[in-house]
């Protein structure tokens, strides 16, 4: 997908908590099963998808889906599932899905019945995905009247800054004040500061770093709206390629040729 794809289902992506009774269709769950397949692969992570994911669920409603989010127990792991899960739900939301994080409200020991995970790896979340009702359901309405009471705003998730935003940066901000998180918290502490920026969590071995993941994820999506690129360190801030971050290198040794 092009990052104006993913911009667009940003845009567009709602938590869904009431699907439809008719299932995915076999081509649709193929794909998400070659997703999932592709992120293991790439990110050392253990996503499974589980075709039907009704018998987990109370309180959604209708035929669903879902993707089991699970990995090794780092928070490394734990950023990475948020930013490649957060991947899958938007490609999900651009062809018209409706999808749900949740870490909460499913029978979280049922799903380890089912997958007989090795005893190093661990379940963070799923990832509900079906066709969507049109219309929000009474549940929905609920859910998102308590969870929407305060939403913090980018600016409010910054603990310093010593200048103003670049333009590009304030815009990847705005997506990540549009980013999902466990009952809305934005629980993301941003910096910055010379120039760069940073974030970190309070309690990183939790999921408020599945939260940092998809919150890094919105960034990028929105600063390379904006024509620039770069990527995460694993120091947690921004570098942009090509840019702005001043390297240490040592000194030459006098006399010493380039
Ligand atoms: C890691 C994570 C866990 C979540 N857990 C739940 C959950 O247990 N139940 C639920 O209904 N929604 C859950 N959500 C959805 C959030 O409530 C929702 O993303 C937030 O309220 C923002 O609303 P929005 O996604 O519609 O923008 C979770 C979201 C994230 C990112």
């Amino acid at each position: 997908m092009t990052n104006a794809e993913y911009l667009e289902a940003v845009e567009k992506r709602h938590s869904r908590r009431a699907y439809r009774q008719k299932p995915l269709g076999s081509e649709i769950m193929q794909i998400i099963k070659e997703m999932v397949e592709a992120v293991n692969n790439d990110a050392n992570l253990d996503f499974t998808f589980i075709e039907d994911a009704t018998p987990f669920f109370k309180i959604f409603s209708g035929k669903f889906s879902m993707i089991v989010i699970a990995g090794p127990d780092t928070q490394k792991a734990r950023e990475s599932c948020g930013y490649y899960g957060e991947s899958i739900v938007l490609q999900c939301v651009y062809h018209g899905l409706g999808t749900c994080w949740v870490s909460g409200t499913y029978n979280e020991n049922k799903v380890y019945e089912a997958l007989h995970l090795p005893s190093d790896k661990r379940i963070y979340a799923v990832i509900t995905i079906g066709y969507a009702k049109d219309k929000y359901s009474l549940v929905e309405k609920t859910m998102y009247n308590a969870t929407h009471k305060k939403n913090k705003s980018y600016q409010d998730m910054f603990e310093f800054c010593d200048a103003k935003l670049p333009e590009a940066y304030a815009y990847g901000m705005k997506l990540v004040e549009m980013a999902p998180s466990a009952v809305n918290r934005r629980p993301v502490h941003f910096r910055y500061e010379n120039g760069i920026l940073s974030g970190y969590v309070d309690e990183p071995y939790s999921d408020k770093s599945v939260d940092f993941g998809i919150a890094k994820l919105h960034f990028l999506i929105g600063v390379r709206a904006k024509g620039i690129n770069g990527k995460w360190s694993l120091d947690n801030s921004f570098e942009e390629y090509g840019g702005k971050r001043i390297k240490f290198t040592p000194d030459k040794a006098e006399g010493e040729d380039d």
